[in-house]
């Protein structure tokens, strides 16, 4: 594999091996700085339990208990919602698909950490109580993993590796399937819708690969700071830029942006704004034949008008992770659409031991009366 040399001159040859080493340029993003425990006064300390109140973790993941036991081992108190024994007292509850009645429950909850990157899960018209914050997961990992997934489903789609595997599966030996002219990445216009962590992640891998990536924002600024800001504001250097990527902005550009985009790649937040963005009408717009790629939440896209587009053959494939509906019941009929490929909400699964620093570094802020990192900005919804 020919050798690809990105802006910092970080060599990707072949790239792949090259990741870990190449990750804080290439994805833009500095690791988050190890939590110092502290105890209530501030000071640091290996051990102290930050506090005697218990902290609600409220989810039904397979890998929950050790969730659990990693904030055990930093002294974090979480417990189940059947241990908790003063819901009054609880002033930090840690979880997915919050419902609004265990919320109800906790009058004195200051702040709710979602156990992941999005939060809209637990963003529900009126399910946050007023005046607690809430604070997300944003992690270089997750953004390196999510980036990783998109380039794979970018290459699936722009090499037809669906089309070998069907070959394959028939033992037939077939040249013609790219009729002997790859699509090559220069070529490939790939538009990346939300161009917030993950979105700038991903551009900058498709960018050092050689695509010719373009993004869409929904507004000019983010309200609240990317991770590359944030660490700007600790001390960091990032910039929250893609070189080489343009962004078209608002509505007014969503049309000029989709028309050029042969691979479209959904890595928006879901507000209600966004909920739906991915409709008949911007499918019309895509260029006939292109790709769509969701890796964000199933709500953005309609379904039914993705499946006509895709009969039709004016979109010629889609590479979905997530879904309307999770997980996705066995009558969908996306499950078996010959254009569809399918993985399961795993683009980029959180990461266990980095997220359990920053939820309990959050919780030990809290307790000390320090400002939160991560904040999310509730009325914009991300
Ligand atoms: C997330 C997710 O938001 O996994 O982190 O979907």
């Amino acid at each position: 594999m020919r050798a690809i040399r990105t802006s910092s001159g970080c060599l990707l040859g072949p790239w792949v091996s090259r990741l870990g080493s190449c990750s804080r340029t290439l994805f833009g993003i500095r690791s988050f700085p190890a939590p110092s425990v502290m105890t209530q006064t501030g000071a640091s300390s290996g051990t102290t339990s930050a506090g005697s109140d218990q902290v609600l973790l409220f989810c039904d993941w397979l890998n929950r208990q050790q969730w659990y036991d990693h904030f055990r081992a930093a002294s974090v108190p979480v417990a189940w919602p059947e241990e908790i024994q003063n819901w009054a007292a609880v002033r930090y509850a840690i979880g997915w698909n919050f419902t609004a009645e265990v919320l109800s429950k906790m009058p004195g909850l200051r702040a709710i950490a979602s156990m992941g990157a999005g939060v809209d899960h637990a963003i529900g018209p009126g399910i946050i109580p007023h005046g607690v914050e809430v604070v997300r997961i944003v992690d270089p990992l997750m953004a390196q993993r999510m980036a990783t997934w998109v380039m794979w489903a970018v290459i699936n789609f722009q090499r037809k590796m669906d089309m070998y595997g069907k070959a394959q599966a028939e033992r037939r030996w077939d040249k013609k399937i790219e009729n002997l002219k790859p699509w090559d990445n220069g070529e490939v216009r790939v538009g990346i819708m939300g161009f917030g962590v993950m979105g700038q992640a991903s551009a900058r891998l498709l960018v050092a690969a050689g695509y010719n990536v373009a993004a869409w924002a929904r507004t000019r600024r983010t309200p609240t700071p990317t991770l590359a800001e944030d660490m700007d504001a600790n001390g960091g250097g990032a910039v929250a830029s893609v070189e080489g990527v343009h962004v078209y902005v608002g509505r007014d550009e969503l049309r000029q942006f989709v028309e050029r985009s042969d691979i479209l790649v959904c890595l928006l937040p879901l507000t209600p704004e966004t909920e739906g963005i991915i409709n008949g009408e911007v499918l019309g717009w895509l260029p006939a034949g292109s790709g769509v790629i969701n890796a964000a939440r199933g709500r953005h896209v309609d379904e039914a008008a993705l499946i006509k587009a895709l009969d039709e053959g004016h979109v010629a494939g889609a590479i979905l992770d997530v879904f309307a509906t999770e997980p996705l019941p066995p009558e969908s009929l996306l499950w078996s659409h010959p254009r569809i490929r399918i993985t399961p909400h795993v683009s980029s699964i959180t990461d266990v031991p980095n997220a359990v620093a920053q939820i309990s570094e959050n919780y030990r802020r809290l307790v000390s009366g320090l400002p939160l990192l991560n904040v999310v900005n509730k009325a914009a919804g991300y």
